[in-house]
């Protein structure tokens, strides 16, 4: 933390700044400018997915290659965005691209298992110390069908989560997340509150939020919820918050929580679909050494071929096996997707890899400690694994309450342009974390250093 007091930063010279860089990146850029252009009569938005808009027009990308991408002006940036913490292996990774051909050669769909299927399930269980799996297609089908074995093991409707945390974009899932501060609610009564429309009032009764890092106040809620006669199926959680910059659990609080939930009979359903394969071989379980009944995957499982798994205990895996629970989908365990996940487990993500990522973020993360010291900035630098930010606050957050009422907006996207103007791409418009791959190098963590010395040197001159 910085030792000396924070300053306080001029918001005319944040709104100066931002003026100043959004022009440069849109001189910048005038093949994303007309390809938006085009893209608007035939995409919503001119995007695949409301998560890739950004305003004046969001930037194309051509191709990528290790740490690197290029948009269609021929911008070469370095990804720290890396597909919303999926490519953690680099782009077009050898072993993930030859696997893929291989399999390409050889069909790449028949709803019909494959013997990858299996080496990858062997090495989830391996990894994770869960015994059944199955696969998904993304990170929202695998809370969905966690849900659903949670409620199907118990015999119950209601769900607990944790206020701020996102789980994918099915209706069970989308309460309580990036809510005004005033109506966020008492910490021990939460607001359930639909995340944009379209959501049935119904099943955000059934989605009730707690706060991270309180393992009170979680007690309490499931202790009211079964005095009202509607106790919870799960606890769904992220074992560290990553939709909110990083949040890292509290020492103790995930072994509270497994005590908690294990005493009311409520299943424990870690999801690591952000966490799994990017902080750790064995993700959130094997960083922090608890473990859950069951854990979603999606993300980096696939190396840059969508796919997701569901993890979990023989009990918890009972009525899928006895065909009570119907988990299904088409291109579940697709066999190119299995192709790429084998050689990314096997092949890259291996325990030289995670070392190296400790060794990047832990650099990373000390230049920016540095920089926060030297300007007296208000922030502090937390990370974990390959993930890591710099959260711009001159006070810890611990939960979504502490995020919200200290979220500085306009710093962040400010951030972001003097990243993407100095070669450096984020994820667009979010507060969200920086993911490394393992094709970064020490001197690309610098630069990302140094871009953020020199916002911080020009908002404190
Ligand atoms: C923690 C978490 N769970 C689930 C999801 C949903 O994953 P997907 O976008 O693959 O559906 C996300 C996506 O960002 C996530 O961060």
């Amino acid at each position: 933390m910085a030792t000396s007091l924070p300053v306080e930063i001029d918001r005319a010279r944040i709104a100066e700044l931002s003026a100043r860089e959004s022009r440069r990146l849109d001189d910048r850029t005038p093949g994303s400018r007309a390809l938006y252009e085009r893209a608007r009569h035939s995409l919503a938005g001119g995007v695949a997915s409301s998560y890739q808009a950004r305003a004046p027009w969001p930037i194309y990308l051509e191709r990528g290659q290790g740490a690197r991408v290029w948009d269609v002006d021929g911008n070469e940036l370095l990804d720290f965005h890396n597909g919303f913490g999926s490519m953690v292996q680099g782009h077009a990774h050898p072993a993930i691209t030859r696997a893929v051909n291989a399999r390409i050669e050889l069909g790449t769909h028949f709803a019909a298992p494959t013997e990858d299927a299996i080496v990858v399930g062997e090495e989830l269980a391996r990894r994770w110390g869960l015994p059944r799996w199955r696969y998904v297609n993304s990170g929202s089908e695998a809370t969905m069908d966690a849900i659903r074995i949670a409620r199907a093991a118990t015999g119950r409707d209601t769900i607990v989560k944790i206020f701020g945390s996102y789980h994918g974009h099915h209706d069970y899932v989308m309460v309580s997340i990036g809510v005004e501060y005033e109506r966020i609610g008492d910490r021990f009564a939460l607001e359930s509150l639909p995340y944009g429309m379209g959501i049935p009032q119904a099943v955000v009764d059934l989605t009730v939020p707690v706060p991270f890092n309180d393992a009170e106040a979680m007690e309490r809620r499931i202790e009211r919820l079964v005095e009202e006669g509607r106790p919870p199926a799960c606890v769904i959680m992220e074992p560290a918050m990553m939709n909110l910059g990083v949040v890292l659990p509290e020492p103790g609080y995930l072994e509270a929580v497994r005590e908690i939930t294990r005493k009311h009979g409520v299943l424990l359903i870690f999801d690591e679909v952000k966490t799994g394969l990017c902080i750790a071989a064995g993700g959130a379980v094997e960083r922090f050494g608890v473990t859950p009944d069951l854990v979603t995957l999606a993300k980096a499982l696939g190396g840059g071929l969508p796919s997701g798994a569901i993890g979990g205990t023989e009990e918890a895996f009972e009525l899928v096996e006895a065909g009570k629970v119907v988990q299904v989908g088409t291109y579940n365990g697709n066999p190119l997707s299995m192709a790429a996940a084998r050689a990314n487990l096997l092949e890259v993500m291996t325990p030289e890899a995670y070392a190296r990522l400790d060794a990047l973020n832990d650099h990373i993360l000390r230049g920016c400690q540095a920089v926060i010291e030297k300007f007296s900035f208000p922030g502090y630098a937390v990370g974990i694994g390959s993930k890591g930010c710099v959260t711009f606050s001159p006070e810890r957050i611990t939960d979504y309450a502490s995020f919200k009422a200290n979220q500085d907006a306009e710093l962040c996207e400010l951030a972001w342009l003097y990243n993407v103007n100095r070669g450096i791409f984020m994820t667009p418009g979010r507060e969200e974390e920086w993911t490394l791959s393992i094709t970064h190098s020490f001197d690309d963590c610098d630069t990302f250093v140094a871009a953020f010395a020199e916002m911080a040197g020009d908002l404190t001159a």
